[in-house]
């Protein structure tokens, strides 16, 4: 090794002892991006940006072009004097105004309407906070603090007695605070405080963060929430994910609690505190059936006669949601359809093939039929997916209540309902009961996506995590909900002599 090249390591040896005691890590672009976004959408007058490093979240403000008010106000804090160099070129056209200084102990002789920060993740023992600090800082938080508080931790407490009315802040951190210990007493603070608006999770923070941590979440903070606005847990694989739809998880404020861990409330496959369990844990969820061809596939009764088809190389089969209405389908239900002549039912040809429905199909191949997208990739073009009639449906799109319907006369669906098969010993009426209570409408609420228009959507991974109450679930005698006797073999269409 030559002496250029072990003073070149010396160098950087104390660069990265630098960055570990300031606890350097720096934000992706395109993360800097969506929080410094979402803070703009609340107008900010006066930005903060506590703790500037190169000043990606500057640079992330710029950006925004006209989304930030004319005469809009930067400020930033810094210790490093390296940094503030580095951040130069971001700062020089948004005349921020840098401040070389601890953010903890700064005085600042206004509030902000929005904040954007990377607090320095700094270990507990490198940390040098006296004391005193700690007790101005549990006057902040109205408790004491454990005085293993990450510094990120005090950023936080301090950003939001920065935060003026309507203010909006964005804070990324390393996730342990969910969880820690030292997390309960910030946690109480900002639920008493009804602080928090949304936490999005990172599934992979090494992405996020190239590596250093592995863990990482953003907070968002608003000042001025209502008492009845939900706390938004979301998840994200990496950073790559942000601005798409997130999973998203809402909880009321009074249901979290600051002493249980967190970070498993992103998770829906978790049992919450008042002994509710998620679907997925009592039945499971199937999609409808897909065709590719409706028209082709599912024939009114009037067609199946005229193709003379045999009844039993079709099922009954419900192709739109419109054709249910209340919470039950039954056989009088279906009777009443068959003889609207609706088209219900779907073709399930036996094999051998019968003559009549070699027919149907070679007439459907002339019509290009089986070069279809979904019928050209099925292992049988005119073999729609097998299923068992589900003993509950539930529709896909809705506008204001999901509908769960009992499906009493075990009719098949296409894909304009999800069904859901009880596991062996649940009892598919009393499973039924619970999903139309106000509850359980109430929590799919708040749990489902919602598309334009207030139309909301659920896939079968959404009704799978819909919160019930197990109670009274079970039914007395250990079998399966579906009863003998299925109505796709009963309707039939009668068709003319
Ligand atoms: C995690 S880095 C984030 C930098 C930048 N905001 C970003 O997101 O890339 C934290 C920055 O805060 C600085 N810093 C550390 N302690 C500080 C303090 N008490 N007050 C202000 N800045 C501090 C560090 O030097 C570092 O540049």
């Amino acid at each position: 090794m030559t002496n250029r090249e072990s003073f070149k390591s010396r160098a950087e040896v104390a660069e990265q002892a630098r960055e570990r005691t300031l606890g350097q890590v720096f934000t992706p672009p395109a993360v800097a991006k969506f929080m410094a976004g979402w803070v703009a959408r609340g107008r900010p007058r006066r930005i903060l940006d506590p703790s500037l490093g190169r000043g990606v979240f500057i640079q992330a403000l710029r950006e925004l072009d006209g989304r930030l008010p004319r005469g809009t106000r930067i400020t930033a804090c810094e210790v490093d004097p390296a940094m503030i160099e580095a951040s130069a070129g971001a700062c020089a056209s948004m005349q921020v105004d840098v401040r070389r200084e601890d953010f903890l102990g700064a005085r600042f002789s206004d509030v902000f309407d929005g904040i954007v920060c990377n607090p320095p993740y700094i270990r507990h023992h490198e940390s040098k906070r006296g004391e005193a600090m700690f007790r101005a800082f549990d006057r902040l938080a109205g408790e004491r603090l454990s005085r293993l508080t990450n510094e990120y931790g005090l950023f936080l407490i301090r950003i939001w007695s920065l935060l003026a009315e309507g203010g909006r802040a964005a804070v990324i951190m390393p996730a342990e605070w969910l969880n820690a210990d030292f997390g309960v007493a910030i946690k109480r603070h900002l639920l008493r405080e009804n602080a928090i608006d949304a936490i999005i999770h990172f599934k992979h923070a090494a992405d996020v963060f190239d590596g250093v941590l592995t863990t990482a979440a953003i907070a968002f903070l608003r000042r001025g929430r209502g008492d009845d606005e939900t706390i938004s847990f979301q998840t994200v694989d990496g950073a790559g994910e942000l601005g798409r739809p997130a999973r998203s998880i809402e909880y009321r404020v009074s249901a979290l609690a600051p002493d249980s861990k967190w970070t498993p409330l992103f998770n829906p496959r978790v049992v919450v505190a008042d002994g509710s369990v998620q679907l997925g844990d009592v039945a499971r969820c199937t999609r409808g059936i897909a065709t590719g061809a409706n028209r082709f596939f599912v024939l009114k009764g009037s067609e199946v006669c005229a193709a003379g088809i045999d009844r039993r190389d079709v099922s009954v089969c419900v192709s739109k949601a419109a054709q249910v209405r209340g919470d039950r389908l039954t056989q009088r239900d279906v009777d009443r359809m068959i003889a609207g002549d609706e088209r219900m039912f779907l073709l399930t040809p036996r094999e051998p093939l019968a003559a009549a429905v070699a027919r149907y199909l070679a007439a459907g191949r002339r019509d290009g039929i089986d070069r279809r997208y979904l019928p050209s990739h099925r292992p049988v073009w005119y073999r729609p997916e097998q299923r068992e009639p589900g003993a509950i449906w539930v529709n896909v799109f809705a506008r204001g209540s999901f509908r769960f319907i009992r499906n009493e006369a075990e009719a098949l669906h296409l894909t304009c309902f999800h069904s859901i098969y009880p596991n062996a010993g649940i009892d598919a009426e009393r499973l039924h009961s619970e999903l139309c209570g106000a509850t359980t409408q109430e929590r799919i609420r708040s749990e489902t996506r919602i598309y334009a228009a207030g139309l909301s959507k659920l896939e079968p991974r959404d009704v799978e995590r819909i919160w019930i109450n197990p109670v009274r679930l079970r039914s007395g005698r250990r079998k399966s909900s579906r009863r003998a006797g299925s109505s796709r073999r009963r309707a039939v269409p009668s068709c003319p002599d």
